[in-house]
């Protein structure tokens, strides 16, 4: 083999080359990959509530309906309220679309359009369309009653939903009143001083009962040992509560 065949062959490997290092640049220039903004990827997980203290499982609408409702205004939700149109009829009689009339929702038992073909996770939800159940359930249909046929997101924005509540419930036969923050203030203090902390407070509470302390005792324990009316004085506050204190 002489040198010219020599450099024939590596002439042709170097071309080769050449040839896929500008396939390689001009591939790089077409598929420019973009980098996002923020490296990793969005995980949607919903924010804990530090402070959850009442039973409702759909914690984002913890506070109160009442405190928005007097800055609301009919008009705004009259606005908003087309997201809704896609799936509701809003005027009276108009019947169901995707899902049932919305005319006179509030105050409504819940599921009970006739004719609606509810789901029966919300025939399950039971009561009536109140502002706060609206409230809760208009955040996050899904999640206030898991397995629902509304398949709408939510309204994320507090004032939004006070808004379409609002205008809910002027688009009604008989609207109601607003709920005043004064009147639900007083409410949840009552029974809650009631019910959750019996141990300590046995005695203070014992007065109002009209037999002092055999009713208040029993119930402290939680109504597993409502038929057992014999213990309440010896053992009853000690139970309740710390359980090693009564083997002494
Ligand atoms: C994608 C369609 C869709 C959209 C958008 C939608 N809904 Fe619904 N909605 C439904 C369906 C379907 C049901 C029946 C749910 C079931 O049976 O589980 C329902 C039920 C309801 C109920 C219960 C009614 C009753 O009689 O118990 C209310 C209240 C309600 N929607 C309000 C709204 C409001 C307010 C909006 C706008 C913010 C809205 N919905 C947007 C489909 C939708």
């Amino acid at each position: 083999m002489n040198s010219f065949e020599l450099n024939k062959i590596l002439g042709a490997l170097l071309g080769t080359c050449l040839v896929l290092l500008a396939v390689h640049i001009a591939a790089g220039a077409v598929f420019t990959p973009a980098p996002p903004a923020k490296p990793g990827y969005v995980i949607a997980v919903k924010a804990e509530q530090p402070t959850q203290s009442s039973s409702t499982s759909a914690a984002p609408a913890e506070q109160p309906i009442e405190a928005m409702l007097p800055t609301a205004t009919v008009k705004q939700g009259e606005a908003d309220v087309k997201v809704c149109e896609t799936c509701h009829n809003l005027g009276k009689g108009q019947g169901a679309k995707i899902g049932p009339d919305l005319y006179g929702v509030v105050g409504r038992p819940v599921a009970s359009e006739a004719g609606f073909n509810y789901s029966s996770a919300l025939k399950a939800k039971g009561g009536t369309w109140t502002f706060d159940a609206l409230n809760v359930w208009l955040t996050d249909p899904r999640a206030d009653v898991p397995g629902t046929l509304m398949t709408f997101a939510g309204l994320p924005s507090e004032k939004q939903r006070a808004d379409v509540i609002d205008y809910l419930n002027s688009n009604s036969d008989k609207p109601l009143p607003l709920p005043k923050p004064a009147q639900a203030a007083p409410a949840k203090p009552a029974t809650s001083t009631a019910a959750s902390n019996p141990s300590s407070s046995s005695a203070p509470v014992s007065p109002a009962a009209p037999t002092p302390a055999a009713p208040a005792a029993p119930a402290a324990p939680a109504g597993s040992s409502s038929n057992a009316p014999a213990p309440p004085q010896t053992n009853a506050p000690p139970a309740g509560q710390g359980s090693p204190a009564p083997p002494k």
